[in-house]
């Protein structure tokens, strides 16, 4: 099976290293649009008409499924990107907001949303889970988190007094949704800031899990193949690659 990921820049590798751990793929091509990210502090249509380009650059392959890695991509253009392609396109708000129902929370228990301006905005995330019944939902835009894993800070001082700045006012949650692409590669300092203690959902394996419920996956056997485009700078993007997948 060849797959599409579509992401913003090269925040979506967190979903592929997820998606090579399945195994359940024989090809994956990654598409960022490392010319024009972030997408999260741009207004809605600017969102969609991006994610729409993004759709010709998959015109070159024959895939059967693109997955929008990036949230924000996700919250806005989904309806758009499906009613103009022949191949399902699979976000990953929905299947987020699955894998948290899949665990025993109350519904009254605390669930934070970090993510970015306009994911926050879109109110995606918070409206699925008012809809599965959770009561107490606080999101908050932690666009700052971006540009410092680009930058490759996953912990230290800097991250720290950017969790504080965020977090200052909120209290341990039960479950946090990490609602950007970028936030897993730091989830181990966000974790360690509320002491261990709450449920991190993870994009990157909550859309394999969904995959895994909706789609027929296969893969004819060996590993999986990964292809590396970028509308700009693509060799930084596969440097990247390198670093983050351990390739
Ligand atoms: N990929 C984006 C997301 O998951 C984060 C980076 C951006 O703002 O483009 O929302």
């Amino acid at each position: 099976m060849k797959i599409g990921l579509f992401d913003s820049g090269a925040g979506g590798l967190s979903v592929v290293k997820s998606l090579i751990k399945s195994n359940l793929f024989d090809e994956i091509i990654y598409y960022g649009d490392t010319a024009r990210v972030p997408y999260g502090t741009k207004d809605k249509n600017t969102i969609i008409r991006y994610s729409l380009e993004a759709l010709e650059f998959f015109n070159n392959f024959d895939i059967d499924l693109l997955i929008t890695a990036c949230n924000t991509v996700s919250a806005y253009a989904l309806d758009e990107m499906n009613s103009k392609s022949h191949y399902p396109v699979v976000g990953v708000v929905e299947s987020g907001v699955l894998a948290l129902k899949r665990e025993f929370i109350k519904r009254d228990d605390l669930i934070l949303i970090i993510a970015t301006k306009a994911t926050v905005k879109s109110k995606r995330y918070q409206i699925h889970l008012e809809n599965l019944g959770f009561k107490n939902i606080i999101a908050i835009q932690t666009g700052l988190f971006v540009p410092l894993v680009e930058e490759g800070i996953f912990d230290g001082e800097i991250l720290d007094a950017t969790m504080r700045h965020y977090f200052r006012d909120i209290p341990t949650p039960r479950a946090i949704i990490l609602g950007c692409t970028h936030f897993p590669l730091i989830s181990s300092s966000i974790s360690r800031y509320f002491n261990d203690r709450p449920l991190l959902i993870h994009s990157g394996d909550a859309i394999v899990e969904y995959l895994k419920d909706n789609y027929l996956l296969f893969n004819r056997g060996g590993g999986t193949d990964l292809k590396i485009f970028a509308s700009e700078n693509v060799s930084h993007l596969r440097d990247i690659a390198k670093y983050w997948l351990s390739l």
